[in-house]
């Protein structure tokens, strides 16, 4: 238990939609290098590759084999183009990186317990444009995805109440205000309001999602700050909270 003056602090650096790949492994290996030297934890908030190729997450891989900060990562819908996730899984656990899947894990920084509940998150849409659990039974069952998503990431941050501090770690975006910048015609296809339910009942000290390319850096739920850390978003290779 902490007993001094000064709170203790977490150094987290997100990185969304990296999409590795062969060309990038210069880029990715340097980045990785540096990063460790300025955080205490990784956090990558899926599109870890561009088509869900194991070589192409063995790029990512090899960036962060031995590197002295632990890596978590969700997959995003781009890890799933192949159908090979658990090849792109294995190849990354094999590095040590953790891929959370409507999951926790607890990680001890600076003697803080730092709960990641990890989902990748579905689409259906936010209020004025949502996706019914009605008609055809293939329509049913992308609505069936995102209530397994939903129950996952309710059932991770359960698992991780009691830590000092909570994180969740989304691919898909909970609200609209970090989409702010796409189409709207497409804002359907690029989270789920479904998915702050659980965040609102939780309320984490960080809320991480990618995906929303042209989209918001910040926004909010209730007063739990919700970040897009899409690379294309931050205009960096991470971005660092400190909690
Ligand atoms: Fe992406
Ligand atoms: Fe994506």
């Amino acid at each position: 238990m902490q007993t001094a003056d000064v709170s203790p602090t977490v150094r987290i650096a997100a990185a969304g939609d990296i999409h590795c790949s062969e060309p990038l492994r210069e880029h990715i290996e340097q980045a990785f290098a540096a990063i460790a030297e300025q955080a205490d934890l990784v956090l990558l908030a899926g599109d870890l590759t561009t088509h869900g190729e194991p070589e192409q997450a063995a790029v990512l891989a090899d960036a962060c084999r031995g590197l002295p900060v632990p890596v978590y990562a969700v997959l995003g819908n781009h890890d799933y183009h192949a159908n090979r996730c658990d090849e792109v899984v294995s190849v990354l656990a094999d590095a040590g990186v953790t891929v959370l899947s409507r999951g926790s894990a607890v990680q001890e920084v600076n003697g803080l317990e730092i709960g990641i509940a990890g989902a990748k998150g579905f689409v259906g849409g936010f209020p004025g444009a949502e996706l019914p659990d009605f008609g055809e039974p293939l329509l049913r069952q992308v609505y069936a995805e995102t209530s397994e998503e939903v129950a996952g990431l309710e059932a991770a941050l359960e698992e991780i109440a009691g830590c000092h501090r909570r994180i969740a770690l989304l691919h898909y975006a909970p609200i609209p205000e970090t989409l702010v910048g796409e189409p709207e015609t497409i804002w359907a296809f690029l989270g789920s309001s479904r998915l702050a339910g659980p965040l609102g009942a939780h309320r984490p000290d960080l809320v991480l999602h990618g995906h929303a390319h042209h989209g918001t850096f910040a926004g909010e739920l209730g007063g739990v700050p919700i970040r897009n850390v899409a690379v294309h978003v931050t205009g960096k290779d991470f971005e660092l909270f400190e909690l």
